[in-house]
């Protein structure tokens, strides 16, 4: 039972009740219009404050979709945050008007500290370089539309695996399934941490820095940009940014079913070009996570016990 839950990391959830949220975005999928009225009269929260397009935007126009409504901030300084209100505080007002809350913050562990003093489902929409939880719903359901099972699958992470939250959070969500094996693929600067690999008990995997060996014996690569805004030093930063670059060249050595994931935005990782090549599935990606999030309010708010079949 998934109603009145908060999501801060993707192991709040098992793998069945994640696998509830999938059958249910697919079905939304399938018939967008039996879901139009299903959460009316029910408001989303969006507290975001650090910048975004996708999670903010997906968020929205999924509460919409439903029938619900929304409000928030896409800043803190349009806020009390910027005269000093703490999170819990804000989230307790928050609550007394929204049935749900969104949430995205540059610092590591406020969603989970908002989510203790609120009375309402609290969802982690990324925290610092920690994790975001609704991106790796998008791309497991991404995955298994395009692959149809998590299992059995070689995955290239690629980019900044050190603040990489999207990384650090599909690994411990896809760990939990059997016979996958990780390929980690970032500059020594920029690897994995030894938290997450640590937990990587019952997995193959290694570390390169070279996309090229790599690539032939993936079925899934997921690109990640190197992120200007974690970084302390501009100079690091510059150095770094053009590790890598996907191109067709590149991708000529790839399998013809891999799929190429990039939980964008992008910056200069993939070339334009490959956007044609039927192995990239990024667009797509980011509307599913659309879908997905319709499935996730609704199992919060428990809304999917009023759709008629
Ligand atoms: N993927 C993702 O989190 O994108 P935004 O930063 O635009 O929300």
């Amino acid at each position: 039972m998934l109603k009145g839950k908060h999501l801060i990391q993707p192991d709040d959830f098992t793998v069945e009740e994640l696998e509830e949220i999938f059958t249910l975005a697919d079905d939304i999928i399938k018939d967008p219009d039996k879901y139009l009225d299903v959460c009316k009269g029910k408001l989303l929260a969006t507290l975001f404050y650090e910048p975004s397009t996708r999670t903010r935007f997906s968020f929205e126009a999924a509460m919409l979709r439903l029938g619900g409504g929304v409000f928030g901030f896409s800043e803190a300084s349009s806020s009390s945050v910027s005269k000093g209100e703490s999170i819990g505080d804000t989230i307790r007002v928050v609550g007394c008007y929204a049935d749900i809350a969104v949430m995205r913050h540059p610092k590591e562990g406020a969603p989970k500290l908002a989510s203790k003093y609120s009375d309402i489902p609290v969802i982690n929409a990324g925290d610092g370089g920690h994790q975001h939880p609704t991106q790796t719903l998008t791309d497991l359901l991404t995955i298994r539309s395009y692959k149809k099972s998590f299992s059995n699958n070689v995955i290239g992470l690629c980019g900044d695996l050190k603040f990489g939250r999207t990384v650090h959070s599909l690994v411990k969500a896809l760990s939990r399934y059997e016979n996958i094996k990780f390929v980690f693929i970032a500059p020594p600067e920029l690897e994995i941490p030894s938290y997450i690999t640590d937990e990587l008990t019952d997995h193959e995997f290694y570390q390169t820095s070279n996309l090229e060996e790599a690539i032939p014996e993936l079925d899934i690569l997921y690109m990640t940009r190197i992120q200007k805004e974690r970084f302390f030093n501009e100079e690091e930063y510059l150095r770094l940014k053009g590790y890598y670059l996907l191109d067709n060249d590149k991708l000529m050595n790839a399998k013809k079913d891999m799929i190429i994931l990039h939980p964008l935005p992008r910056v200069d990782e993939i070339s334009t070009e490959v956007d044609n090549d039927p192995r990239a599935v990024y667009f797509n990606q980011a509307k599913y996570g659309m879908y997905v999030r319709m499935a996730l309010i609704l199992k919060l708010l428990g809304g999917d016990a009023n759709v008629k079949n």
